[in-house]
């Protein structure tokens, strides 16, 4: 499917059918994309938790606020979880990245504190969501990213140990055709194209 194409049939998700699941080899391939999702440094300062089981699901539903449906009948939830302890994140670059990228880290983004370099950790998560959403949209999988949910909920389930923290959850599985909000019932909602983007 063409890039284009996808981005117009693509949106985010309100309601999903329960019956119909994503095929364990599409599953697979989107776990590999968004492990090769790019970072500054190569740095992946990440988790990316696929949350199947049904028990789980409908726990992480109760602190999701009024997502709370989607993440029950969508197929799987899947957790984007940024990097929390930043000596962990400095052992993880000494043992796979290139001298040059643990210097850039040292002397450019450290000195300038923690809140700037947790900031940072998390800007690289969200480049993901912008992949991971792609990606589902060419392979016709419906998704819905959801910043509505309870991230201290969240981690007291899934990151116990408190070395990550969850920033956002997207539900994937198929559309249920009564949807109001896909594309051909609703037509895209978007400022006028000439006010966004600019030629010069
Ligand atoms: C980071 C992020 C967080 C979002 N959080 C929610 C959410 O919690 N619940 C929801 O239903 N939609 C959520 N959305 C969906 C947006 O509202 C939606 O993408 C936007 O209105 C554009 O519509 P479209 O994606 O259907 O084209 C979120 C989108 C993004 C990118």
């Amino acid at each position: 499917m063409k890039f284009l194409d996808a981005a117009q049939n693509r949106y985010a998700t309100k309601l999903y059918d329960n019956s119909k699941k994503i095929d364990s080899k599409k599953m697979e391939e989107l776990k590999q994309i968004l492990h090769l999702s790019p970072s500054s440094i190569n740095g992946q300062p990440w988790q990316f938790t696929f949350v199947h089981d049904t028990e789980m699901k409908a726990k992480l539903a109760e602190a999701s606020f009024f997502n709370a449906d989607r993440i029950k009948d969508c197929d799987t939830l899947v957790v984007f979880s940024s990097i929390d302890n930043i000596d962990l994140f400095e052992k993880q670059i000494t043992e796979h990245l290139v001298e040059g990228a643990v210097n850039y880290f040292n002397t450019v983004v450290k000195p300038l504190g923690d809140v700037f370099v947790k900031n940072w950790f998390q800007k690289q998560v969200y480049l993901s969501l912008g992949i991971f959403l792609g990606a589902c949209a060419t392979m016709e999988i419906d998704a819905t990213p959801m910043e509505g949910i309870e991230p201290d909920k969240y981690d007291a389930l899934i990151n116990p140990n408190g070395n990550y923290t969850a920033l956002f959850g997207v539900a994937v599985g198929y559309r249920n055709p009564e949807d109001s909000f896909q594309p051909i019932k609703k037509p895209k909602e978007r400022v006028e194209f000439d006010k966004i983007i600019r030629s010069i």
